[in-house]
């Protein structure tokens, strides 16, 4: 549920209840004050609060009592009490009148035989002309005016009208039906600001929490509002904000991490024949090469390191800016089988010198077209065969190549019976300055970028390059290209 909604639903629901409160306390006073709860209109005249009777009755008895003190006697007079009774009847009151001890009229409203002794004595004074008596579990509220008749007898004249007891139980319980209600509005009224407090504030300070942590770089948290509203949105953006800092941050670490292992490595690989360089031309310079067999030899030596260190140079050149995407490619079809059938033949003659046999494993097809570049596939076959003849260290020393072609790729196959690579380096074999044997040593492979460079060239072709091995057994290398559509 969003938080509009809960706010609309909370603030409407107050209104609600308030008004209602506020109605049922205001029967309550009226219900209190008139006794009755068919006079809410009359509630707001003042002198229902002194003289619970209406307004009618009230002007009906001003009449009696005018009768009274002028004509006392009219007061016998059946017919005109009658009338007057009828009157009152219609406001749903009464007429009592008596004379000494004696009834001179009751009105066929009360129906009450106790009525007679409930009656106040006689007060000639006439002090407290309106009050209220019960008979029995029966309310009833009275004006009275007592006054002579001609002869002197006593008379009094009453408009009565009966409360309802409702009406007399309420003004007795009134103040603690008020607090009653007015609790309910506050409880009403906690209960919602707690609910609010947890969907809205809560959450919000928590964010706020975070947001903290995050100032301070703290990283490692996690937020987990299970709220579906505006705040859980919020919280998930934030959560996603936080998730994406933290793996930037780790990919700079992560960065920084390999451009430092990336010097440290450069530094080492160029500093080894720079230092066999620097040792044979010290020797030249220190007459150690005194007869030109030996002078021979060490320029021969000086040639080959320079020679592996343009090799080095050239290659982390290449793979840098293949790394960083600079290297343009030149795709064209490229028949795959007839341009290994060249790999074949252009290096078959100086690896028989090597003892090494290069040959199809299965020739499956005279002519499959490829999408590729056709220099950088060169270079990633000599990569990759440059290996097998590297680290091969049995008889017969075989390469085999191999394709599979699907609808779609080929996927080509060179397969050494070398000294195969270790399960857990396989994965690695693919990281620039990566070699199985650590200790760097430069009579068995190069710098450890051969496989980094094939591995970007393939990417660039949009293919895939795998390794699967055997320790001991012998190394295939796989990549696959896409097909020329024809
Ligand atoms: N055919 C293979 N047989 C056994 N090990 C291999 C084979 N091919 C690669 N490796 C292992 O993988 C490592 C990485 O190969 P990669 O070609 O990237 O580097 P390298 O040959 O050592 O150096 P470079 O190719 O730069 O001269 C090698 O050092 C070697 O340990
Ligand atoms: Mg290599």
């Amino acid at each position: 549920m969003s938080i509009r909604i809960k706010l609309l639903l909370s603030y409407t629901g107050m209104l609600v209840l308030s008004l209602l409160v506020f109605v049922l306390i205001a029967g309550l006073f009226t219900i209190a004050a008139t006794g009755d709860i068919r006079d809410i209109r009359d509630f707001y005249k003042v002198h229902y609060q002194v003289n619970p009777l209406t307004e009618q009755e009230e002007s009906i008895f001003l009449e009696l009592k005018y009768l009274a003190k002028n004509e006392p006697d009219e007061l016998q007079n059946q017919e005109l009490l009658k009338e007057y009774d009828f009157k009152l009847r219609t406001v749903r009151a009464g007429l009592y009148v008596r004379r000494e001890k004696d009834q001179v009229f009751e009105s066929h409203t009360f129906n009450q035989p106790e009525l007679e002794r409930s009656l106040p004595h006689y007060d000639l004074n006439n002090n407290q002309i309106r009050h209220t008596f019960n008979i029995g579990e029966r309310f009833y509220a009275y004006a009275k005016y007592d006054f002579r008749y001609s002869d002197g007898a006593k008379g009094s004249v009453f408009v009565i009208r009966e409360r309802s007891p409702f009406g007399e139980v309420t003004r007795k319980l009134l103040p603690v039906l008020v607090l009653i209600l007015i609790g309910i509005i506050v409880i009403t009224n906690v209960l919602l600001y707690r609910w609010i407090t947890r969907s809205v504030v809560k959450p919000l300070d928590l964010l706020r929490n975070s947001a903290e942590h995050i100032k301070e770089g703290n990283l490692q948290f996690s937020l987990d509002l299970q709220t579906k509203d505006e705040i859980g949105q919020l919280n998930e953006g934030f959560e996603d904000m936080r998730k994406r800092l933290q793996a930037s941050i780790q990919l700079r670490l992560q960065d920084e991490e390999n451009r430092k292992e990336l010097i440290s490595n450069i530094s080492h690989d160029l500093r080894t024949p720079i230092t066999s360089i620097k040792g044979y031309i010290e020797g030249i310079r220190d007459g150690v090469a005194d007869t030109p067999e030996k002078m021979d030899k060490y320029v021969n030596i000086i040639y080959a390191k320079a020679v592996d260190l343009d090799k080095l140079v050239g290659e982390l050149f290449l793979y840098s800016k293949l790394d960083s995407k600079q290297v343009p490619f030149m795709f064209e079809p490229v028949d795959i089988i007839g341009f290994l059938d060249d790999c074949i033949d252009e290096l078959q003659f100086i690896l028989d010198e090597k003892g090494i046999q290069l040959e199809w494993m299965e020739r499956t097809a005279d002519r499959v077209e490829v999408i590729a570049d056709l220099e950088k596939l060169k270079r990633t076959v000599l990569n990759i065969i440059g290996n097998a003849q590297n680290f091969m260290d049995k008889q017969p020393k075989t390469i085999r190549v191999s394709t599979r072609i699907s609808p779609e790729w080929v996927t080509v196959e060179i397969q050494d019976n070398g000294m195969g690579i270790p399960r857990d380096a396989i994965p690695h074999i693919f990281e620039r300055f990566y070699r199985v044997e650590p200790s760097r040593n430069s009579s068995t492979g190069g710098s450890g970028l051969g496989l980094a460079i094939a591995s970007q060239i393939i990417e660039g072709h949009g293919g895939t390059i795998w390794a699967e091995s055997e320790l001991g057994v012998g190394t295939s290398l796989f990549f696959t290209l896409k097909r020329a559509i024809n």
